[in-house]
């Protein structure tokens, strides 16, 4: 193996440079270039931004350790989803003589290496970058634990102007179709609720509103100070400022809703991104050398492993029982203190 191509996609997550570094460090070691192509997917099938690629030197990756985003740039590219696309991106991989394709991403991004599986004979390999942490079969996904943090700091700050108004928040967060960062940001902010996909039926919007709106009063009625509801974003009709517009409306409630949004993407990964980047980013190198391919690097009780790509992306991670129960119990107990 002699040239590896390397490209984020996706959303972006803090820790892809740091991974992006690694893998350009553990292959110069190896004496394996590396070409980087910008801006996802498209790198590989979009004319002006194949003219991109360039060698990816160690002066390159100096220096970018400790910066969010990508400086390869990502995207969601539609055409990865098409015949043409696919036979676009295998016809420049074999135009720039690349052995082995490594992708920084999400479960979108590994199901586009697994398509072109059947027009590239090249070696793939996913490494895992989302802040959602849905991947199955991996502990942890890069970026993750930032993104946790930043809803951590964020919501703090709102508890700050929260108690000094006594007011309620209803405060919105990432994590598309899964409530990891929801579920870990609500425990570590001792937010007052926890609505997410994992504790909560669509079908039962109405009692659950009717439910919040009792659990708000009486606790108001208990005790001054300020209370905070935390939700997954993509579970609520309407997100957060609906909810907050059905609490005023039918129990006349008063909420402020807050969106936390993009917010969590950016920022300078914390160390344990940069260290899991580290890690994947090597262990990827090594497997490619061992002429693995079609797998994704994951994290197992603290040790580099691999899974097929299928599995990876064949369920979404769920949020761990333990945690949920962890929740419910914290909660409960807080309450009984109070009354
Ligand atoms: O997958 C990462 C993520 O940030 C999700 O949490 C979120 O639902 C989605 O991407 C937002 O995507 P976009 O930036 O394209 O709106």
């Amino acid at each position: 193996i002699k040239r590896i191509a390397l490209l984020t996609s996706g959303g972006d997550a803090p820790g892809m440079n740091a991974a992006i570094r690694s893998v350009v460090l553990a292959a110069h070691h190896y004496h394996i270039e590396v070409i980087g192509f910008y801006h996802g997917y498209n790198g590989l099938v979009c004319e002006e931004h194949i003219a991109m690629a360039e060698p990816l030197t160690l002066l390159k990756v100096n220096s970018i350790i400790h910066l969010g985003g990508t400086i390869l740039k990502s995207a969601r590219c539609q055409l990865m989803h098409e015949a043409k696309g696919l036979q676009l991106a295998a016809d420049t991989l074999n135009d720039k003589n690349i052995d082995a394709l490594v992708v920084i991403g999400g479960d979108g991004s590994f199901s586009g290496l697994l398509a072109l599986q059947a027009y590239w004979s090249g070696q793939m390999i996913g490494i895992p970058g989302t802040i959602d942490n849905d991947l199955d079969g991996t502990d942890y996904t890069i970026g993750f634990a930032t993104a946790v943090n930043t809803g951590i700091e964020a919501i703090d700050k709102i508890r700050d102007t929260a108690d000094a108004f006594e007011r309620i928040f209803i405060v919105e967060l990432m994590g598309r179709h899964c409530g990891h960062i929801t579920f870990n940001v609500g425990i570590a902010c001792a937010a007052e609720q926890v609505l997410s996909f994992e504790n909560f039926n669509a079908n039962e919007q109405s009692s659950k509103l009717q439910q919040l709106a009792t659990e708000i009063t009486t606790a108001k009625k208990n005790r001054h100070s300020s209370y905070i509801i935390v939700i997954a974003e993509n579970l609520w009709p309407g997100g957060a400022v609906e909810l907050a517009r059905q609490l005023h409306l039918q129990a006349d409630i008063e909420c402020t809703p807050c969106i936390l949004g993009h917010i969590q993407r950016g920022g300078s990964p914390i160390a344990k991104d940069r260290i899991l980047a580290t890690k994947m980013g090597v262990a990827a190198v090594q497997a490619l050398i061992d002429g693995e391919s079609n797998i994704m690097v994951a994290e197992q009780n603290n040790a580099m492993n691999f899974i097929t790509l299928d599995e990876a992306i064949k369920h979404k991670k769920v949020v761990s029982k333990q945690l949920i129960d962890a929740q419910q119990n914290i909660l409960a107990l807080t309450a009984q203190t109070q009354c």
